[in-house]
């Protein structure tokens, strides 16, 4: 196995906070696709996409490296809303929680001195730059448009700030 027990331990339970979050975001689309927000929607529907594609990719690294895939159940989402900045909010800090679990494995990885997983884990941290930035923007945006959310949905429609995610990245 090329990498420490603990770092498998850490790593199947941050296989089940990137379920986690892509379950999150598929109930945050919901709440604006239910409300006929279809650009709002879309933004969360393709962030879950990109989160499932982010716990694959810890997946496919437990395999190569020999180690053993255990997904942890996964909590509950929230779905009840009263707001769409709620919701923004609400992904920010799921974001800012998901920066601090990621440094938490290179902080393993450097103590293992093991350079196969600090180089994985190195477009993680990346990537948690891009998505805090991605979060923030949105809910700056949405906090600009105040009591109308179709300045948001139009914003939305000619500035997507967070691009579709081809997967590309995840073999
Ligand atoms: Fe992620
Ligand atoms: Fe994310």
């Amino acid at each position: 196995m090329l990498i420490s027990k603990e770092l498998e331990n850490a790593i199947n339970q941050q296989i089940g906070a990137e379920f986690a979050a892509s379950f999150q975001y598929v109930s945050i689309a919901s709440y604006f696709d239910a409300d006929d927000l279809p650009q709002l929607a879309a933004f969360f529907y393709r962030q879950g996409n990109e989160e499932h594609m982010h716990a694959m990719k810890f997946q496919h690294f437990l395999i190569d490296a020999g180690a053993q895939v255990r997904i942890p159940a996964i909590s509950e989402t929230k779905y009840d809303f009263n707001s769409a900045e709620e919701c923004a909010q609400l992904a920010l800090d799921w974001e800012t929680e998901v920066t601090r679990l990621i440094n938490g494995l290179m902080d393993i990885a450097v103590k293992d001195r093991n350079y196969i997983a600090q180089q994985f884990l190195n477009w993680f941290v990346t990537e948690q730059l891009e998505e805090i930035a991605t979060m923030n923007t949105l809910l700056n945006t949405i906090r600009r448009a105040g009591s109308n959310l179709l300045w948001v949905e139009d914003y939305l429609a000619r500035n997507p700030i967070a691009a579709p995610s081809t997967g590309a990245e995840a073999a």
